[in-house]
């Protein structure tokens, strides 16, 4: 049903008229200095595109690349029960993995789950009107960056790593009952390189209103300082021609919507009937920091103008 002729979050086969299985896979070098933290944030990001596909994740398994002569064996114990628990969280069985001796650490898993063929979620199909939903405030990539460089205090690192290690599991049980037309998780293009992703081939343009977009505070302030992760100009590069800024948004936050994530949110694109209901839900039921952040228009110009 999805696989690589429309690069998606998972790919998607269909087994019978009730079963399709969902399969991704996932694994990066530490971006948290703690190995507990950074086993938590990559499980989550993998467990991720199961759930931005509509899907919930049922079996996982452990991939790890891991500096034998070099490390002590605790570290990779410690990155290994971080991930068990966001897998037991998520109540997703481990069931293997497989390890190989690797001069960088690397962890991830492979994440296999189930969905209804007819509730698949794609990035296509927007329809004109949609409400535009993100679930996870920006910011990720610039406060990394600025950790890196000895900038952030305590607070701030304690609050970057909780996002990243929060499950999409929450925001993705609300889409349950409402029209949810399109989704995908904003990871490392950035939140403008993902709808770029989702306007391609869509037949509609998007406005994004940026004073709505949740951000992680302290974020605008290392952006104005310039700390800004190279991925996030490769990003704009790749990505600029689709988006106009008006004049009115200043630089930092365009560079903070070409920040790569780790671990984002969910992007949501509901009908406009539902869009309340579900922005209740994530955000007074879950107490998830999410926001509605743009809208499908009915121009038939595939261009993404940011407000
Ligand atoms: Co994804
Ligand atoms: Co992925
Ligand atoms: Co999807």
């Amino acid at each position: 049903m999805v696989g690589l002729q429309k690069a998606d979050d998972a790919g998607v086969y269909k087994v019978t008229d009730d079963v399709a299985l969902i399969q991704t896979v996932d694994f990066f070098t530490p971006i948290v200095d703690d190995p507990y933290w950074f086993g938590q944030i990559a499980a989550a990001n993998a467990l991720s595109d199961v759930y931005a596909m509509g899907g919930v994740p049922k079996t996982a398994m452990n991939l790890v690349g891991f500096p034998l002569q070099e490390m002590d064996f605790g570290i990779l114990r410690s990155i290994l029960e971080g991930g068990i628990e966001k897998i037991r969280e998520a109540n997703v069985a481990l069931v293997g993995g497989h390890s190989i001796e690797d001069k960088e650490l690397k962890y991830g898993l492979s994440v296999t789950g189930f969905v209804h063929p007819k509730k698949v979620l794609t990035k296509q199909n927007l329809q004109a009107g949609d409400q535009l939903i993100l679930t996870k405030p920006l910011g990720t990539g610039i406060i990394n960056t600025a950790i890196k460089a000895n900038l952030a205090d305590e607070k701030l690192i304690k609050e970057v790593t909780d996002q990243m290690a929060q499950l999409n599991r929450y925001a993705a049980d609300m889409m349950e009952g409402y029209q949810v037309h399109a989704c995908t998780d904003i990871t490392g293009f950035g939140l403008l390189g993902h709808l770029v992703e989702m306007v391609i081939g869509s037949g509609h343009g998007l406005h994004i209103f940026s004073e709505q977009i949740p951000i992680i505070p302290g974020t605008e302030e290392f952006a104005k300082m310039g700390i800004i992760p190279a991925g996030a100009y490769r990003n704009r590069d790749f990505r600029k021609g689709w988006v106009n800024f008006e004049n009115s948004v200043e630089l930092c936050i365009q560079d903070i919507l070409f920040d790569p994530q780790t671990s984002g949110g969910l992007l949501i694109s509901v009908d406009k009937a539902d869009a309340p209901g579900l922005l209740s839900d994530l955000v007074d039921k879950k107490r998830l920091e999410a926001a509605l952040i743009g809208e499908v228009t009915a121009e038939t110009v595939e261009k993404i103008t940011v407000i």
